[in-house]
């Protein structure tokens, strides 16, 4: 897929907000600060298309981008950081929790995942809850590029096994390096159009 054209078009935090235009959407979820701002850039290849930040709690948000006119990127906020506000952190699950449980244009979710770590507490409940709803996930590792290749398959290993998956359905990725953003097209192409 070619991205030729990549634009933000709302931002929303309860459904009556969100787009009404009946395209196909990907989302994007993960822990705050895990970088998943910085991976939808990285695969738009747009730069500056999504804000990102070193402080955790950036996207606050729920933040569409149509992509090529056909279909939106999401970009959801993050969850389980402790710095960000009570109130942010309670708002956060009813948001992002009516969003993918009762979204019918939802075909995909990209869990994003921290490949220096095992996945938390928290990843393991939303994977968990994706999986028991039957929305399609694909994790993703992601600051591939600040673990040693050699330290690689290790990461992946521990992950799909902590998720319960077989280690080739996982995809490791980094925004500094575009490792992974040729895969994780394929996957986004295929769910927008099957
Ligand atoms: P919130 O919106 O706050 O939930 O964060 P986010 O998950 O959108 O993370 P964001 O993309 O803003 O990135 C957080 C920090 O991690 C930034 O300082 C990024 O530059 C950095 N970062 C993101 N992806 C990568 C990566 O693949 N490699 C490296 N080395 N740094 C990354
Ligand atoms: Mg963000």
């Amino acid at each position: 897929m070619v991205i030729k054209s990549a634009e933000f078009k709302t931002a929303a935090v309860r459904s009556g907000q969100y787009p009404d235009d009946h395209l196909p959407e990907v989302a994007f979820a993960g822990r705050s600060n895990v970088g998943k701002s910085s991976l939808i850039n990285c695969l738009l290849q747009r730069r500056k298309l999504v804000r990102t930040s070193r402080t955790p709690g950036q996207t606050q948000t729920i933040n569409f981008f149509l992509i090529n006119g056909l279909f939106y990127c999401v970009d959801l906020p993050g969850y389980g950081f402790a710095r960000v506000p009570m109130a942010v952190r309670a708002q956060w699950g009813p948001m992002v929790e009516s969003y993918l449980g009762g979204r019918p244009n939802l075909r995909g979710v990209v869990q994003i995942l921290d490949a220096r770590h095992p996945p938390s507490p928290d990843d393991l409940k939303l994977w968990n809850w994706l999986i028991d709803r039957k929305i399609p996930a694909v994790p993703v590792l992601t600051k591939a590029d600040k673990v040693p290749r050699t330290k690689w398959d290790a990461a992946a290993s521990r992950a799909s096994l902590s998720l319960g998956i077989p280690r080739d359905r996982l995809l490791l990725f980094s925004s500094e390096t575009r490792h992974g953003r040729d895969a994780l097209l394929l996957q986004v192409a295929a769910w927008i159009d099957p």
